[in-house]
């Protein structure tokens, strides 16, 4: 196994972005944790598969699910489904479904096998807690609700999502409270992350400060 550097956080925080770019900086292969999560959602609510069905029919289902990475985009049985799940739809849909423990072991059999060969930096809620936690480095980002609902805005703008300020931010804290508060491997902070807030930090200062975390 290679190194392996962990960030989790709750949305907005900045976690896709900064991942990128520090594993570009070092070399490492990037995994966004939260994008296997998206495509089991869209995959489950392609087939109208609620949270309500049971086990049974969500595992059908999952056995016929092959995601893949590729230059940055998300496949699903080898169809790019990148833009899909960046849908609001799929923002309430991962939420949900990722208190499944179902799903959780099924995407954290996928997550380890991925990190096995190469040096990685992975992003998402319990990569610090629960997928590694035996992290060569771990961090926490995480930025003020407000901050991180005009980010979540300014996304949704940029890929022409409509959604009001009021909803982005109505969306963004209803997701924290479930990913945080779900009983299993809800997002908290490890012990032994470096935290970091975000709120008042433009991309390349967070990005610095981490490198610099990271090679302590
Ligand atoms: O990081 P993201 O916003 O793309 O993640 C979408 C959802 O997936 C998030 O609301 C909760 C879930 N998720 C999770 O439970 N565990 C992870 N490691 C990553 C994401």
């Amino acid at each position: 196994m290679g190194k392996v550097i962990a960030i989790d956080g709750p949305s907005g925080a900045g976690k896709s972005t900064i991942a990128k770019l520090i594993a570009r900086e070092l070399g490492f292969d990037y995994l966004d944790t939260g994008a296997l999560y998206r495509a089991v959602a869209f995959a489950l609510r392609k087939v109208d598969i609620d949270i309500k069905d049971d086990d049974k029919k969500i595992m059908d289902l999952l056995l016929k699910v092959n995601i893949s990475f590729n230059n940055g985009r998300v496949f699903l049985n080898g169809r790019d489904i990148s833009s899909e799940i960046r849908s609001r739809e799929i923002d309430y849909y991962s939420s949900v479904f990722s208190t499944k423990k179902i799903v959780r072991d099924f995407l954290l059999t996928i997550q380890r096998k991925l990190a096995t060969i190469n040096n990685i930096v992975v992003e998402g809620r319990d990569t610090t807690t629960v997928a590694f936690p035996d992290a060569w480095k771990k961090i926490y980002l995480d930025a003020s609700p407000d901050e991180r609902a005009k980010r979540r805005y300014l996304q949704f703008k940029d890929k022409a999502i409509y959604a009001t300020m009021d909803e982005a931010k109505r969306e963004v804290i209803e997701r924290d409270r479930r990913d945080s508060n779900r009983d299993i491997a809800p997002l908290k902070k490890a012990e032994d992350a470096f935290f970091i807030d975000s709120s008042n930090m433009s991309v390349e200062q967070a990005k610095e400060e981490i490198l610099r975390f990271i090679k302590t």
